[in-house]
């Protein structure tokens, strides 16, 4: 999603009575990957989505699914052809493009490669459908973890980071080509689906029901989300009067009313942190109790998932998820080697919550996490693909931020972390930018200060 009009230019482009000037177009391929180096193959170049429609039936008996998939896009260069990123055993019966058979081929681990009956002309909007079934199998990197669509005992939950939204809908997956959407999501009765955004309406039908959610803002793939199961759904409001929809699968051994705890804490927490970050950017929030098993919580956007490993789900790991809505969700880093602009914030909002209701002042946090911290090595704004989630992100991230604090005073720094959020919200945001923004607000040269915190292997002298 471009976030000026291209929508409204292309057409005009379209109708322009000079365009019989301009040379007649050479359609050549988008690119089959986006250009991110830690995931070459990741998303695709020639077109930009607006947005996805995903309608998919699940059966819980034989783990299948059987869905289509809309996706509304605008071409960004003359298109012969072009990629989604679709991966894993599910077979295509259907594919259009602006309501015409289009051919397709499955090439290498992710890539659909898509020929429209006819070129597509820069700045025109078009339609692909894809009708798909099948198994959907998870990802499981050495690495990374378990993502993607990931079986659990009474149905699945998706999460989708970095890579994983391909195991079950075709889709642009790249940060940078954000979209909003709607999940249409088929099960059978007595089961519950939860996903990003705005519940509804909702319908029964011979012993089906059929979910609705709809996310108006614009989302980065990896942030999409489902949960199918078996869940206790709290709906509440939050201070500012956002609705709050909060889940916690039954199988879950829970404590005494932790349903209305979970939900009362992602309140306030939420409450919080609009309070120091800025207006929250989307138009619900809440969370997902799931028995997943993948042993992480996902920031997953308007509603994280929080693994029932993740520990206690308590006020931390809440404010750490939440933070993520500002610092990864409505901003999004261009690259995965920024993503300590994700965690090394969200890392923050939990010791702030520390400070804030536990009474652990931020900086006896960060003295702390500096003595005991053991690895030095890596660059955080470059950890290497394998690394992305290591602890040198996560606490020299958040450390960064708070030798930040001292260095330009709380009144800089406090600014930093409402304007930083409200200047690029729903956008995509890179580390250069980032030092430039807060070298522009503090009118220093902190060039040294980020070089020797973010790029130098090494524990940085105080
Ligand atoms: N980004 C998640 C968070 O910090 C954590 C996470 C996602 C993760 N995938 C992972 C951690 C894989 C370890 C391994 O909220
Ligand atoms: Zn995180």
């Amino acid at each position: 999603m471009i976030i000026s009009c291209a929508l409204s230019a292309g057409l005009l482009a379209a109708t322009s009575p000079a365009a019989e000037a301009v040379p007649a177009p050479r359609f050549t391929p988008g690119a089959p990957g986006a250009g991110d180096p830690y995931f070459p193959d990741m998303g695709n170049g020639g077109y930009d989505v607006g947005h996805y429609d995903i309608r998919l039936a699940f059966d819980p008996g034989t783990g299948a699914i059987d869905a289509t998939t809309t996706i509304l896009a605008t071409a960004t260069q003359d298109l012969s052809r072009f990629d989604l990123d679709f991966q894993g055993p599910l077979t295509i019966s259907r594919l259009s493009v602006n309501g015409r058979n289009a051919a397709f081929t499955r090439s290498g681990a992710q890539e659909l490669v898509i020929t429209p009956p006819s070129g597509l002309r820069k700045g025109s909007p078009f339609v692909v459908s894809v009708s798909y079934a099948g198994v959907p199998q998870k990802i499981d990197d050495p690495a990374l973890g378990l993502s993607g669509w990931v079986a659990t005992k009474d149905g699945a939950v998706a999460l989708n980071q970095p890579i994983g939204a391909a195991t079950y809908y075709p889709v642009n997956d790249t940060t940078d080509d954000k979209a909003t959407y709607t999940q249409t999501i088929t099960v059978p009765a007595g089961l519950t689906v939860l996903a990003n955004g705005e519940p509804g309406p909702n319908t029964t039908r011979d012993h089906q029901t059929t979910f609705r959610w709809s996310m108006n803002r614009p989302m980065a793939s990896e942030l999409s989300m489902l949960a199918i199961g078996h869940y206790d759904v709290t709906r509440g409001v939050t201070a500012g009067g956002l609705p709050n929809i909060t889940a916690i699968g039954q199988s879950i051994d829970t404590k005494p009313g932790q349903g209305q705890v979970f939900n009362q804490t992602t309140a306030q927490v939420v409450q919080w942190e609009s309070s120091v970050y800025g207006p929250y950017p989307f138009d619900s929030t809440g969370g997902i109790l799931a028995d997943v098993g993948v042993h992480y919580a996902l920031e997953t956007q308007s509603r994280p998932v929080y693994d029932q490993d993740t520990s206690d789900v308590d006020g931390d790991l809440l404010a750490h998820e939440l933070g993520h809505q500002w610092f990864g969700d409505s901003l999004t880093p261009v690259h995965w080697s920024d993503i300590w602009l994700n965690e090394g914030f969200a890392t923050y909002s939990e010791w702030l919550y520390q400070e804030k209701f536990n009474g652990v002042p931020v900086q006896q946090t960060f003295a702390k996490t500096y003595t005991d911290e053991k690895d030095w090595t890596g660059a955080v704004a470059d950890p290497g693909r394998d690394n992305i989630f290591n602890d040198l992100v996560y606490n020299r991230g958040a450390m960064t931020l708070q030798a930040l604090r001292m260095k330009i005073g709380d009144r800089a720094f406090f600014e930093v972390l409402t304007l930083w959020p409200t200047l690029h919200r729903y956008g995509n945001v890179s580390t250069r930018q980032f030092i430039q923004f807060v070298e522009r607000l503090t009118h220093r040269n902190l060039d040294s200060f980020f070089q020797t915190w973010l790029y130098q292997p090494g524990k940085p002298a105080l």
